[in-house]
Parts: C-alpha cells; structure tokens; sequence
C-alpha cells in the first residue's frame, strides 16, 4: 500500500489578519481554530487514501456512525513552537505517532504511518503557519485524532475511518498562569482498571471522567487524582496530566501500570531531571505516603505534567478523610527548574540535546 501525499484546497475565506491577531493576543486553550484540517480516508482491503488539506468546516455525520454509538475514537496532543529564529517546531511528535499507533491498536482501528502522522502535522503547521503565536508560553495546539467514518448499528470495528488534524492556537491551559492547584483524590470513581482502555487516548476515558471532575469541584478542588481501581490506594495520575513527586533531590512518578497514560511529557522529565542532576524514578506511591511524606516533609513538592497544562505545581490536596497543603502550598523550586528547563527546550531557547525538536 502506498502512503499518499497530502493534496491541498486552500479556503477561500481565511479569517483576516486583524481578526487572527485578535485571537491570538487571549487564545484561550481549544476555544479557535486555524483555517484548515487535515482529513484522511482509511478504507477496509485499500489502506490510507484521499489524504487532503481542506478549509476547516463542520463535518456531516450520519445518526447511524458508529463513533456516536460505541466510541471507535481515539487522539492525540501535541504543540508546535515558534523558536527565536521564526521557524517553528513541533515537540516530539514521532512520540505522539507512536501512542497513536498504540491507542489505535487497542481500539481495534487501523494503524496511522508514523511519516504520515508527522506529514499530516507538518503540512497544516505550513499551511496555517501565521497562526502559531510569536513567544513565551504561547503555541498552537495540534490535535490528531481518528474516529469510526462506517453508518450502522452492528458492534464490532468499523471498515472505514477518518483521520484527522485540527489546530487550536494555546496561551497557558489554566488561565491562573502557574498557580498551584487544588486536587481530589478520587476514592468513589475509578477511570481505568488494567485491560481497560486506560493507557490509550480515547475518548471514553474522559467521558468517565467527568463526573468525579464535577465531584472534584463540589469540593472546592480544581482537579481530579485517579487512583488504582483494585485497592483505591495507588496513585496514577490526573484527569489529562501525570504526576512527579519531588523528595529533596530525587523526583517519583507512577509506574505504568497499563492503566494509565504513558505522557510524553513525563517521558521527557526523567530525562531532563537527569540531565539537571536530579536522580529520577519511576515507582509506586499511595495515598498515605503522600499525607505521611508531605507531614514529616520529605515529599517537599508535586506537580502535574502534560503537553496541554506543561508542570502545573499541587498546593492542596482533598479526600473524604483528609485534607493537607502540600508543603507550603506555593510553586516548589524543582518545579520551576524543570518547568524552565522543558520550556526552553521547546521554544529554542535551550540546546536539543536528545533531538526531540520537529524543525519544519
Ligand atoms: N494523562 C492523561 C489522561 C492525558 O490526557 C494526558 C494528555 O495528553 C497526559 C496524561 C499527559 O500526556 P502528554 O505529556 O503526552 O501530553
Ligand atoms: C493534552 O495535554 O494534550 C491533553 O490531551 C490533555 C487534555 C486537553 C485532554
């Protein structure tokens, strides 16, 4: 089979310069889109096909599509960076091909070439290129992501899909800047049990997140921490973002346990912490180490971590039986030194050492 190029039709009304700026100068996360997408037929016995960089518009969806019934969907997230010399670069994103792929195989739906996920980014990020925002923190959002094209009603994998990139310019995913957040240790919901579809980025997965985020909020937290499903015990990570534990010198995530998602940015920290000196681990952490570690003050910081939200510092943590400030409730320092060291890498103002950088 062979991979196809990606055939473009530019829109005929791009919105204006002056209405772009506009949004640029307040994004948001995920509120406006770029002027394109990218769209990609996969058919059952003839492949990938009808690869096209379109004007972004609604889609018709017949009632009878699969994905509105039994979720076939899957996505992924990744941004593109505008570096000091005017280029732009994506972070990573074979990284990004690679969980698809995996997320795609465990939803039964067909596998995306890494080339074609990258050539898909690449040619709209081209395309929509006065939209990635100039400097600081800003940059635009890629989402990919693939759902079940097939009409009817019989459960069992679709025979036809479609792939698609949208783009989203991003300022800071919470809109408080670096403000440390205040999370629920979720003990009533469970999102993700192992052979679940935990460690793949699909849909339902935040669908069932929902209402223990709503839970969350009823109690005054700003986010959801899942714990295991089997003792209620074991921390796994956060509704969109993993988790780093910092003791002294030595920062902890959760293992991969195969229920939850193996974040590209927590990927990434285990080797820029090492680079930065600190000894980094993966490990296993309950609920009770972190109230008792935080107590005696050998935990001294936590942060969260994803592509959307960066490192975003935990001040406060909530259950239904306890509740703690973690360490002084403020930004810690290893945070902040690893937010910096991960930032600069993506806008250029660091050395790609590792050659994680996309140029385009
Ligand atoms: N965990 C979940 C549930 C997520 O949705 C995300 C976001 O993609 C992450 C963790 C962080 O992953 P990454 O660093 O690849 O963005
Ligand atoms: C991301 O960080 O890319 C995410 O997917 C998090 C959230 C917006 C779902």
């Amino acid at each position: 089979m062979t991979t196809p190029t990606i055939e473009l039709k530019p829109s005929s009304n791009p919105l204006s310069a002056a209405e772009r700026e506009a949004i640029l100068a307040n994004p948001g996360f995920g509120r406006h889109f770029t002027d394109h997408m990218v769209t990609i037929k996969w058919t059952e016995g003839r492949g990938w096909h009808d690869a096209e960089l379109v004007p972004y518009a609604p889609l018709s969806i017949d009632p009878a599509n699969m994905t509105l019934h039994y979720a076939q969907t899957i996505f992924e997230g990744l941004k593109a960076y505008k570096q000091p010399d005017g280029t732009v670069a994506t972070f990573r994103p074979q990284a990004n091909a690679e969980r698809f792929q995996a997320s795609a195989r465990r939803m039964a739906m067909p596998e995306l070439p890494t080339e074609l996920f990258i050539a898909a980014c690449d040619a709209l990020i081209e395309q929509d290129r006065a939209w990635v925002p100039d400097s600081g923190e800003a940059s635009l959002y890629l989402r990919p992501f693939m759902f079940a094209s097939e009409v009817g009603l019989g459960v069992r994998p679709a025979n036809e899909f479609l792939f698609m990139v949208i783009a989203s310019p991003a300022g800071a995913y919470f809109p408080g800047g670096v403000k440390p957040v205040s999370v629920w240790l979720s003990e009533e919901y469970v999102r993700a049990v192992k052979g679940g579809t935990g460690a793949a980025k699909t849909g339902g997965n935040y669908a069932a997140s929902l209402v223990a985020q709503a839970q969350a909020a009823e109690h005054g937290c700003d986010q959801v921490v899942w714990l295991d499903a089997v003792e209620h015990r074991w921390i796994e990570e956060m509704g969109g973002m993993n988790l780093y534990f910092v003791y002294g010198d030595r920062i902890v995530t959760p293992e991969l346990t195969g229920s939850l998602l193996p974040g590209i940015t927590r990927d990434s920290l285990l080797t820029i912490a090492r680079d930065l000196g600190y000894t980094a681990e993966e490990g296993r952490i309950s609920t009770e180490d972190w109230q008792r570690d935080n107590e005696n003050g050998t935990l001294t910081e936590v942060f969260a971590c994803g592509t959307a939200a960066v490192i975003t510092p935990v001040g406060s943590v909530k259950s239904e039986r306890a509740n703690w400030i973690q360490g002084d409730g403020q930004p810690g320092e290893v945070t902040m030194k690893l937010r910096k060291a991960l930032l600069d890498l993506q806008t250029g103002r660091a050395a790609d050492t590792h050659g994680w950088m996309h140029p385009l």
